[in-house]
């Protein structure tokens, strides 16, 4: 069963949804080439903390693993969860993906974009463009009365006519008091199959797509997701509502930034390598 939230639960999400992206939106700002992750994973850490929120991923358990950051930052052929580290400077030519989960007053916001690293080959930013528009082709189909596969299905239809993949081993995910509830939200699948959609759903749609094979793969780490092929992938995501009049993102940051956030002392994090 697909958790429906109420009004209250509904107001909640937009809060702590709105967090995630002002959070993300800011973290992005700051990636530049000569930048680590691990100065980036501070400012994340930091952004969230002025933001009144915690970061849902920080000591997230999978078994006996606890997530170690606070973000997640995937460099080119990582393409999910992966952990910011002074060694992995930012290059001219990279693509990096951020992924910010926040949970405040006991709810969760969850989203992620893949940015360029200045100038990147022609390929790589269609995989970026694709990846983004993929998302945006999923959303549309997250409509009342509409399956979970029908979001499955536009998405890899979308992809694989751009000559790109989807990875399979990772999904989408209903996101509320918990990071993953149910439904799980392939980015593969058969149109008219899964649960029905009704209002007051919160899904988390992320599209991760490679620019090769779709085969992927957990680094020693634990956690850091790449690609087998060592080729990018990008990752993109939004939590949406489901309403009767269609689907609203909730992760979009708020229009003056939270006056709360401080405004320089972050970038001092970039001149720490
Ligand atoms: N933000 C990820 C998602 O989209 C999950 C983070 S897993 C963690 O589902 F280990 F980093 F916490
Ligand atoms: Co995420
Ligand atoms: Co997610």
């Amino acid at each position: 069963m697909i958790p429906i939230k109420d009004r209250a639960a509904i107001a909640r999400m937009r809060e702590s949804c709105a967090i995630a992206a002002t959070v993300l939106h800011r973290l992005q700002a700051l990636v530049q080439p000569g930048i680590n992750t691990y100065d980036l994973d501070q400012a994340g850490r930091d952004l969230i903390a002025a933001c009144g929120a915690r970061s849902a991923d920080f000591g997230y358990q999978i078994g006996s693993r606890r997530f170690p950051a606070y973000t997640c930052l995937s460099v080119n052929e990582e393409v999910v969860h992966g952990i910011g580290s002074l060694k992995r400077i930012l290059r001219t030519g990279d693509i990096l993906s951020l992924d910010v989960t926040v949970e405040a007053g006991g709810y969760i916001g969850d989203n992620a974009i893949t940015v360029p690293v200045g100038a990147i080959p022609p390929r790589v930013a269609e995989l970026l463009q694709t990846t983004e528009e993929a998302l945006r082709v999923g959303i549309r189909q997250a409509q009342v009365g509409n399956r979970i596969g029908d979001i499955s299905h536009a998405i890899q239809t979308y992809v694989e006519a751009r000559g790109f993949s989807v990875v399979r081993d990772l999904v989408g995910h209903g996101v509320g008091r918990t990071m993953h509830e149910e439904p799980q939200i392939p980015n593969f699948g058969r149109r008219g199959t899964g649960e029905r959609m009704k209002p007051g759903m919160t899904l988390a749609i992320e599209p991760m797509v490679n620019l090769g094979a779709y085969h992927v793969k957990t680094l020693d780490d634990g956690w850091t997701v790449v690609t087998v092929d060592g080729l990018p992938s990008a990752h993109f995501e939004h939590t949406v509502l489901t309403t009767e009049k269609g689907p609203e993102i909730l992760t979009i940051p708020r229009p003056p930034p939270s006056p709360a956030l401080p405004t320089s002392p972050i970038l001092t994090y970039s001149t720490r390598n």
